[in-house]
This record gives C-alpha cells, sequence and structure tokens, in this order.
C-alpha cells in the first residue's frame, strides 16, 4: 500500500524564506563592513587633524614664549598689550599673559586682566612645574564665548607655556586657539561619510531584493506546480528561465512530470483496454447462454456446439487474465526473480517439444537448432515463456503448411535466439508498435486465432528484466525473424 503524504500548503513565514535570508546575509556582510570602514575611516580623519593642529598650536606657544618671557617685566604694558594683540590676531586665536601666580597680567582682548585662571593647563605649568601643556576642550557657549569671542563655537582648546625672564621664569603664556572649524570640518568629514553609507546600504537592499526575487521566483513556481500536480493535475509544468541549477532543476522537473504523466496515461490506457477484451468473452457468453435459456427445446447437437463454444470463451477469458497477472507481476515484482543456473539448450528443447503437437496438427514444419551446453543465469519459467510466445505467434502467424525455425546460438557474453517463420509477417509501420499491451496488426484476424496482443508485450518485460533486448525483423508476406539476447549472467535488474 502507498502512502501519499500530505502536501505542505501553509504559508511560509517571511523570517523562515529564502528571500529573507538573503536579504539578511546581504544586509549582515554590506552593513558591517561598512559601519567598521566608516569608523575607522573617521578616527584616522580626526587624529590626524587633532595631532596636526596640538603641534602647530604648541609650536606657537613656545616661540611666543619665547618672545615674551624677556619682555613681561621690562617693556611697558600699553606696548606689550599691543603687540600682544598683533600676534594674537596673526594666529587668529587669543593671548594672555600669566604671572606665577596664574594672575592674568595682559590680554590681547583685555577683558580678563586681573583674573586668576584656574585652567588644568595652566596648573599643569605652574604647580605641576611642565615646561608646557596642550588641551582641547568642549564647554559651554557662554565659556567659549568668554575665552575666544566666538559666539557659536563649543569648542575651545589651550596651550600653555612657561615664560623664563632673565632672573628665571617669570610666568605663564596662555594661548586660547579657535578650534571649532576644525571640529565643523571633523563633522562634515564624518557626515558625509554615513551618508555614502546610507546610500550604499539601500543600494546593497535594494539588489539583495532584486536578486532574491531572482532566486526564488523559479522554486515558488516549481512550489506552485508541484502542488497542483499533487492535487491530479499531471498536466502542468514549469517554466525553464534563466540558466545554471535552477534551470536544471526545472528541466529535471518537467522531464519527471512528463513521465509521470505518460505512465499515467498508459495505465489508463491499460485499464480500459483489459476491461474491453474481458468484456467480449463474456459478451459471446451472454449471447450463448440466453439463447439456450430462451430455446429449451433445442436441438442436442445445438445445445452441444453452444456448450463447447462457450467452454472456449471461458478458455480465452483465463488466457487472457493469466497474462494480464503477469504483465502486473512483472511490473510490480520485477525484484523478486529468481536467480539460477539455467541449461538454455535443454530449456529450448522442451519449449519446441511442447508446442510440437500443435505445429503437426497444422501440418507446419517445427525445427529447432540448438549449440549444445549454453547455459545462462535467469528465471527458468519466465524464459520459456519468452521462447514460447515467440513460437506460438510464428506458428499463429504462419498458413497451415508454412514453416517455424528456432536457433539458440551463444555470441560473446550473449545468447541468441532467433525465431524465424514464413508466414503472413508485419508492416514497417506496425512493427514499432507490435510490442505494446494490446496491440494488435490485424484486429480480425488475430481475434479469429484468439490473440489478445498482450504476448509480445510480456516477451518484452521477461527479456529487459534480464537485461537482454528484443527485436523485430520483417517483410509482409514473405515472414518474420525476432531476435532476443540475452547476457549471460542476466544481470537485468541491476543494469536498468
Ligand atoms: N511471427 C509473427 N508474424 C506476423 N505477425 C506477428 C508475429 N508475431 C506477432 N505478430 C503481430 O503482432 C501482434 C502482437 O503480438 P502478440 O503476441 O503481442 O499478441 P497476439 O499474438 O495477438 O495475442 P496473445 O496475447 O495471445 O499473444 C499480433 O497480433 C500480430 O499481428
Ligand atoms: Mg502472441
Amino acid at each position: 500500500m502507498v502512502t501519499i503524504s500530505r502536501i505542505r500548503t501553509e504559508k511560509i513565514p517571511f523570517w523562515a524564506s529564502i528571500r529573507f535570508k538573503i536579504l539578511l546575509a546581504f544586509f549582515v556582510v554590506v552593513g558591517t563592513s561598512f559601519l567598521v570602514a566608516a569608523t575607522r575611516l573617521t578616527g584616522v580623519v580626526s587624529d590626524y587633524l587633532t595631532e596636526q593642529r596640538t603641534r602647530e598650536d604648541t609650536q606657537a606657544a613656545e616661540s611666543l614664549a619665547a618672545v615674551y618671557g624677556p619682555l613681561m617685566q621690562s617693556a611697558d604694558s600699553a606696548t606689550l598689550t599691543s603687540r600682544l594683540k598683533d600676534s594674537a590676531d596673526g594666529l587668529d586665536g587669543r593671548l594672555l599673559l600669566l604671572d606665577t601666580d596664574g594672575k592674568v597680567q595682559f590680554d590681547s582682548m583685555r577683558d580678563l586682566c586681573g583674573q586668576r585662571l584656574r585652567l588644568a593647563e595652566v596648573v599643569r605649568v605652574l604647580v605641576m612645574d611642565e615646561t608646557s601643556a596642550y588641551g582641547m576642550h568642549r564647554e559651554d557657549r557662554e565659556t567659549v564665548s568668554r575665552m575666544t569671542g566666538e559666539t557659536e563655537a563649543e569648542y575651545v582648546a589651550y596651550g600653555a607655556h612657561e615664560m623664563v625672564g632673565p632672573r628665571g621664569r617669570n610666568g605663564v603664556l596662555l594661548y586660547v586657539s579657535r578650534i571649532q572649524g576644525m571640529m565643523d570640518s571633523m563633522y562634515a568629514v564624518s557626515s558625509q561619510l554615513n551618508m555614502v553609507f546610507i546610500i550604499i546600504a539601500v543600494a546593497a537592499l535594494a539588489l539583495a531584493l532584486i536578486l532574491s526575487q531572482v532566486l526564488t521566483t523559479p522554486i515558488v513556481d516549481l512550489s506552485r506546480t508541484m502542488r497542483k500536480m499533487g492535487r491530479g493535475d499531471l498536466s502542468v509544468r514549469v517554466q525553464e528561465k534563466g540558466g545554471g541549477e535552477l534551470r536544471q532543476l526545472a528541466e529535471n522537473y518537467n522531464t519527471m512530470a512528463a513521465q509521470l504523466e505518460n505512465l499515467d496515461k498508459s495505465r489508463n490506457q491499460f485499464v480500459s483496454n483489459a476491461s474491453h477484451e474481458l468484456k467480449t468473452p463474456l459478451a459471446t457468453m451472454k449471447i450463448l447462454l440466453e439463447t439456450m435459456m430462451y430455446q429449451p427445446d433445442m436441438p442436442e447437437e445445438m445445445r452441444q456446439e453452444f456448450m463447447g463454444d462457450m467452454n472456449h470463451e471461458i478458455d480465452r477469458l483465463t488466457g487472457i487474465i493469466t497474462d494480464l497477472l503477469t504483465l502486473t507481476r512483472v511490473d510490480t515484482a520485477g525484484g523478486d526473480m529468481k536467480r539460477e543456473e539455467i541449461n538454455m539448450t535443454a530449456l529450448t528443447g522442451e519449449v519446441i517439444r511442447l508446442l510440437a503437437p500443435a505445429a503437426e496438427k497444422r501440418g507446419q514444419l517445427l525445427a529447432y537448432r540448438a549449440e549444445p551446453g549454453l547455459t545462462m543465469t535467469g528465471d527458468r519459467n519466465r524464459l520459456s515463456q519468452v521462447l514460447y510466445n515467440l513460437t506460438d505467434n510464428a506458428m499463429k502467424y504462419t498458413q497451415d503448411g508454412g514453416s517455424v525455425q528456432v536457433s539458440l546460438t551463444g555470441e560473446g557474453e550473449e545468447l541468441v535466439w532467433r525465431v524465424r517463420d514464413n508466414g503472413v509477417g508485419i508492416p514497417l509501420e506496425d512493427q514499432e508498435h507490435i510490442f505494446d499491451r494490446f496491440y494488435r496488426v490485424d484486429k480480425a484476424r488475430s481475434r479469429e486465432t484468439g490473440g489478445t496482443g498482450l504476448g509480445l508485450s510480456i516477451v518484452r518485460q521477461l527479456v529487459n528484466m534480464h537485461g537482454g533486448t528484443v527485436s523485430v525483423e520483417s517483410e509482409p508476406g514473405a515472414g518474420s525473424c525476432f531476435t532476443v539476447r540475452l547476457p549471460k549472467d542476466g544481470k537485468g535488474g541491476e543494469r536498468a
């Protein structure tokens, strides 16, 4: 019993779909790599800018300290302040000179004079005795504007450097540097990088969407087609688009579907043919029986004749059913073929002896020639049925007094049976069909002879089971020759 498992029809959740997985993979790869690249790049740019600025500012403070240190006590206040203002303007910053207590003595912008500035950089020089100190700071706007005079700025840098006069250290030079511009350009770089990142991410997403669409459409299509086929419509096919594995998948699927459809058709055909063949003898018997029923006073002779006809029809029915059983058994249980060592020379003789009386009755010459000692591995009953069917045909389709010649020869690794007759022959256009089930060349004539058209299809199946081939050569009016080639090892099942 074959159980057909249920076909999945429920919708796949988005997160479980191939589409989602492709999107996710793309996003993770492209997203993380660009995030890392953008962060690293911003870091490198800002490091470079701040380092350069620190160096410049520190150098400026140093050289100014060298200039103003000696002037701290000697110069007069007005001159010093105006010189300081000029220097500060040249640097675009503010310069303050503090005494050793940290109190502002001179200021290029004047308004901090006399105040004590508690800046970390000043403390580092005055208290911790460092020669110079530099630091960038983010402060509230008020503080920044008080120190630099800029109204909207948030960043400021302080560079402090000790001043040395004739009698040693005499104060600190404080350079207030305006770094807002530099910070702005740093932000501009990073926001531009972010912009590029977003654009690339969006493009990657779009690309991933397209790619996943391209990849999944054929799969979805295939799945839909399979569902339809599962519901019984064997004529549906998938579109063979694109190239690569997906196309191959579609092609293979279509080939399989076509084979299934063919199989289904031939099975239906077989059932309808079989029923038709079984109905004919039954109908004949019914007529005979009814005639006998309604004519009770039928002469005894006639009754005997009718009974004989009915008996004949029953034989025919039995024959057809036996053939049908043979065919289905070969179909479904091809695997349980017996594998025994068979003396084919002897087997050929046995089959001929079985048919000899029938040949004699019709005045036909039935002759055979078998090479001695030929053996092969296979199923004895099935092989003898092959030769029986072929010889039976040869006699059936040969006129009374005709001749049938059977031969068995060994050719290399093969055994060859040839069954030759000088009978009616087979027209060329029928030769390719005679091995089909229920196919008969001349329907009326073969019904007369009792044929159903199953004999040769059984022959082909049994020969295939043994890994062999069967073929025909024939000329209408002159006779036919059937050739069966069987490998001596009879390994059909494994080869097929
Ligand atoms: N030796 C032959 N000479 C001429 N025609 C043949 C010969 N063998 C087969 N045929 C043709 O091939 C057809 C199919 O043969 P097959 O043996 O399959 O069926 P059948 O003989 O009609 O019936 P059965 O099922 O009883 O064998 C026959 O009906 C006949 O027309
Ligand atoms: Mg036959």
